[in-house]
């Protein structure tokens, strides 16, 4: 393998609380190994057509509370191709950029794992996304800051559904992925949570609204994972015509819940992954993407890491089941 003097950098996918930190803690830690660093703006497109900045220790100042990402961020449709990724791999050369650190989620390991299978191109992932749907990791980079924002979100919201004795479902992001809606049911105390990764279906809904709605309580809370099909406007329309007595109401909490200033612990996973790219790179490890294990730095294959099949813990589910009654 020839040596590598210079690392490129990019955020890719939607952007999650933390990827900032992420991005400072992956530059620090190259200059302090002696490697040159180059900031790729807006992913993927940024490589293709050449939008990139040498990054200093400055560059990366004063952003590790900062949500979003100084680098911004795309779903690109041109790297998807194999000439898009051509494109990119001519621009990596003229930059003299000898390994990337791609921060993002599964679509975005997706396309490191193309370009560096096609290239011979040392790429090295961070996790970076608020669905926790990576493999590998016990965490994502953002996760925790988005759960934190869901729960104070229903906490408000809970307020409400008292005050007016109401049926509240509220949708929360995730993709294919329950562990936003399940863990953040949990956490806020709801009723229950409809997720992918359970049988659950609609037929269940008076299982629901009978454990919600009962002689001590006056109101339901049910977080629903989002879904074309089934999401919260399909459960709510449901409980209107099946249950009329029920006052319903829904809560479609959006991209707010991809903002913010990232949580300490997003910023500290995030400055341990961003270090632990850096070290993988020295150890001459590539094409894996920087998991934590049980608190520990691991490197997960991209092929793992990618696959759309990350367990969740279904005693979740009973545990919410019990404290909701
Ligand atoms: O993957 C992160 C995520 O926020 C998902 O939870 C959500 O389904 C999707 O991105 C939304 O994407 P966009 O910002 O492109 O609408």
């Amino acid at each position: 393998m020839s040596r590598i003097n210079c690392i490129g950098i990019l955020t890719s996918g939607g952007d999650s609380p933390g990827m900032n930190a992420a991005i400072r803690a992956v530059t620090r830690s190259a200059i302090c190994k002696g490697f040159r660093v180059k900031g790729i703006y807006r992913g993927y497109d940024g490589l293709i057509n050449d939008e990139i900045q040498e990054f200093h220790s400055e560059s990366v100042s004063n952003i590790i509370s900062r949500g979003g990402t100084i680098l911004k961020s795309a779903r690109s449709k041109e790297f998807t191709t194999p000439e898009g990724r051509k494109k990119a791999y001519e621009v990596m050369k003229k930059e003299e950029i000898d390994a990337l650190v791609v921060i993002g989620g599964n679509g975005s390991l997706t396309g490191a794992m193309l370009f560096a299978k096609e290239f011979d191109v040392p790429c090295i992932g961070l996790p970076g996304t608020i669905d926790n749907d990576l493999n590998g990791t016990d965490l994502t980079i953002g996760y925790d800051t988005t759960m934190n924002t869901i729960v104070e979100c229903v906490d408000k919201i809970r307020d409400t559904a008292n005050s007016h004795e109401r049926i509240f479902f509220v949708e929360v992001m995730g993709r294919d992925a329950g562990f936003l809606a399940q863990n953040s049911a949990i956490a806020s105390g709801a009723e229950a949570a409809i997720i992918p990764e359970d049988s659950t279906d609609a037929d269940q809904l008076e299982h629901f609204i009978g454990r919600g709605i009962r002689k001590s309580k006056n109101s339901s809370i049910v977080i629903v994972s989002e879904s074309p099909k089934c999401g919260a406007l399909f459960y709510a329309d449901r409980v209107k015509k099946e249950y009329p007595q029920y006052d319903v109401r829904v809560s479609i909490l959006g991209h707010l819940q991809r903002g913010g200033s990232p949580s300490a612990r997003d910023r500290i996973i995030a400055s341990r992954m961003g270090a632990g790219a850096i070290d993988a790179i020295l150890d001459g490890q590539r094409n894996v993407m920087i998991g934590i294990k049980n608190d520990q730095i691991v490197y997960v294959p991209f092929t793992d890491a990618i696959r759309p099949d990350k367990p969740l813990n279904l005693n979740l589910i009973k545990v919410l089941d019990e404290l909701s009654i």
